[in-house]
């Protein structure tokens, strides 16, 4: 979601913005901004859109200066279009926002009542407007920045520039990430470790209520108190280099066949295929002693989730309940003394996860994290963090992380079981085995990518498609048809097999291509009998197995899937589903890696 840069420097800023804005695009936008201070005056260029159409207006009327601020906004509070675009600006100020002022509608009406016009619809103007009523009250800027923040509800980071202080710049972290770099004699602000990469990796990040007030040499925090404080800096481990495509057409297709090798790389760090175990950091809580786990995720995260789920209940005999994360705290959970509650995150900064581990703590819950972004929020107000080591993931649809993150929970999982007793240290070498062939699985299922484009352009005109699987093999149904809408915008779904006929049937007819994930043993005879009554109806089915078995005759279409044992195969499945989307969206031409509507990274409720 929305990104924020700023830098109050000692060169010309605005090709610096640009490039931090561009690290920025992976968290989805529509509009985009900068301004900057230039003789003392503040001036400003936005466009609705892409980078491309404010590179293109800063071409023919170029910004100058040494100070400046950068967004790209994804819209909540009006349209994504210009006027509403960041930076929010008057003559006094400049300032961009990520987060929703919750109370805007009430501040917009004082200011209204004192006589101030708008020109946006967005609750950011608000805050642009309030800090400039104070400044002509005569106050000093810091003054005026506290005073504005005391006013504000709601879940922000902000970054403002003032008329006249080409040496100064304000930031505050309330609810949506903010990290400060430290420079040789200059100093940053943004939204993540990505945006400051090109900038700074000696970063500060700001905890929640802190602001800051930068100049080119001095960097000073504050509490929500006012009250001066020291944070710790941390070395960020993000490369500098732009992330680019490589060879690939997409980053989607780029990340989808990584896979092998980061999912490598993410075993690599927890399995001793030697001594046949798993390596958990240290954990300071015993895990034999975990009554119940609580898994709380958002979208693809929380698919892993619930394939977590199967995994832990059956291994290891511990009870788990899974969480949407947005409805977790809204049905007030009902929490086990000396619980683990594990959140699953790319990013580690999506909001509602974040609320929901914040939630989990204050009841006493042990918080584990599962991040690809280890710097993140999540990762540092945890108690054990797990990351899944997939490298930076751009494609707005998750895909490595998703199958990263299966591979630490079934590693996870396994441990568990193993502290637990239900299974022996010979099992756990077994897992372990068993885990160290996924990559190479997965290799496999990648080289037969032309059989699943041809699928994929043979259903591309679909207006709906249904995903069916049972048993740990749902969740993956579940993230086909999420990955599927996503980015080819057609409309699917993913049911539990056994429950088409309690309504989903209804819609069969021979223009609804259904995909049936059935790996051979366990609960396949009875998906495949699900897949007939489909037939029955004439449903196109399309099957994702290792054994075509009986319908072989009657089916649309199969793609034939390597065996593999119970606890890597829901790994291995999700490769077909994210090759299913990616091509079906690649033949309908939608804009694969940064579909319409959706951002990366969701940093409000
Ligand atoms: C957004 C992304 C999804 C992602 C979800 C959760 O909706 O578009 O791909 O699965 O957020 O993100 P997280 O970073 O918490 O895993």
């Amino acid at each position: 979601m929305c990104g924020i840069v700023g830098i109050v420097g000692n060169s010309p800023v605005v090709p610096r913005m640009m490039e931090s804005l561009k690290r920025l695009e992976y968290r989805g936008y529509d509009s985009a901004g900068v301004a900057t201070l230039s003789g003392g005056n503040l001036d400003r260029r936005r466009a609705q859109g892409k980078l491309d159409a404010l590179s293109e207006k800063l071409s023919l009327e170029p910004l100058d200066g040494t100070s400046g601020i950068g967004h790209t906004r994804w819209a909540t509070h009006g349209q994504p279009t210009e006027p509403n675009a960041h930076p929010h600006m008057t003559e006094q100020v400049a300032i961009v926002h990520n987060g929703i002022i919750e109370n805007f509608k009430a501040l917009k009406a004082e200011l209204i009542a004192d006589g101030i016009a708008f020109e946006s619809e967005t609750d950011t103007e608000v805050v642009a407007r309030l800090l400039t009523r104070e400044l002509e009250t005569g106050a000093y800027p810091s003054q005026a920045f506290q005073t504005v923040l005391a006013r504000l509800e709601g879940a922000f980071a902000l970054c403002v520039l003032i008329k006249g202080e080409e040496n100064l710049m304000f930031g505050a972290r309330e609810g949506s990430p903010l990290v400060v770099g430290l420079g040789n004699g200059e100093n940053y602000l943004g939204s993540d470790a990505m945006a400051l990469a090109g900038l700074s990796n000696h970063l500060i990040y700001l905890e929640e209520g802190d602001w800051v007030e930068l100049s080119r040499t001095a960097v000073q925090i504050f509490d929500r108190n006012n009250q001066p404080v020291e944070r710790q800096v941390s070395i960020s481990q993000v490369a500098t280099t732009m992330i680019d495509k490589g060879n690939h057409r997409h980053f989607m297709q780029k990340e989808i066949y990584e896979q092998p090798t980061v999912v490598a790389q993410a075993l690599g760090r927890y399995l001793d295929p030697n001594a046949g175990t798993i390596c958990l950091p240290d954990m300071p809580f015993d895990l034999a002693d975990v009554p119940k786990v609580t898994l709380v995720a958002c979208g693809t995260s929380f698919y892993a989730a619930q394939v977590a789920r199967y995994w832990i209940e059956k291994i290891a005999r511990v009870p788990v309940d899974v969480d949407i994360a947005s409805e977790f705290r809204y049905r007030d959970p009902v929490y086990t003394d000396g619980g683990l509650a594990i959140f699953i995150s790319q990013s580690g900064e999506t909001m509602d996860t974040l609320a929901a581990l914040r939630h989990a703590k204050v009841a006493g819950q042990h918080i584990a994290s599962i991040v690809n972004v280890t710097g993140s929020t999540m990762a540092r107000e945890s108690d054990l963090v797990l990351p899944i080591y997939a490298g930076p993931e751009v494609g707005v649809a998750s895909t490595k992380a998703f199958t990263c993150s299966l591979s630490v929970l079934a590693s996870f999982s396994v441990e568990l079981a193993h502290a637990k007793g239900t299974i022996t240290a010979a099992d756990v070498a077994e897992y372990v085995t068993e885990l160290e062939h996924a990559p190479a699985l997965m290799a496999k299922i990648l080289s037969k990518d032309h059989e699943i484009e041809a699928i994929a352009q043979d259903i591309a005109d679909a207006r709906d498609i249904l995903f069916v699987g049972r048993g740990i093999y749902f969740p993956i149904a579940m993230e086909g048809a999420l990955k599927l809408k996503e980015i080819s915008y057609i409309h699917a779904e993913g049911y539990a097999a056994g429950e088409l006929k309690h309504g989903p049937i209804a819609l069969i007819d021979e223009n609804v291509p259904v995909i049936g994930i059935a790996p051979d043993g366990g609960l396949s005879d009875k998906t495949v009998s699900n897949l007939q009554e489909i037939m029955a109806r004439k449903g196109k089915v399309i099957l994702l197995s290792d054994n075509k078995g009986s319908i072989a005759e009657d089916m649309h279409a199969h793609f034939e899937m390597p065996s593999a044992g119970d606890l890597i195969t829901p790994i291995l499945y999700a490769l077909p589903v994210q090759m299913l989307s990616y091509f079906a969206a690649v033949e309908k031409g939608t804009d694969v890696d940064m579909p319409r509507n959706l951002a990366k990274s969701v940093t409000v409720e």
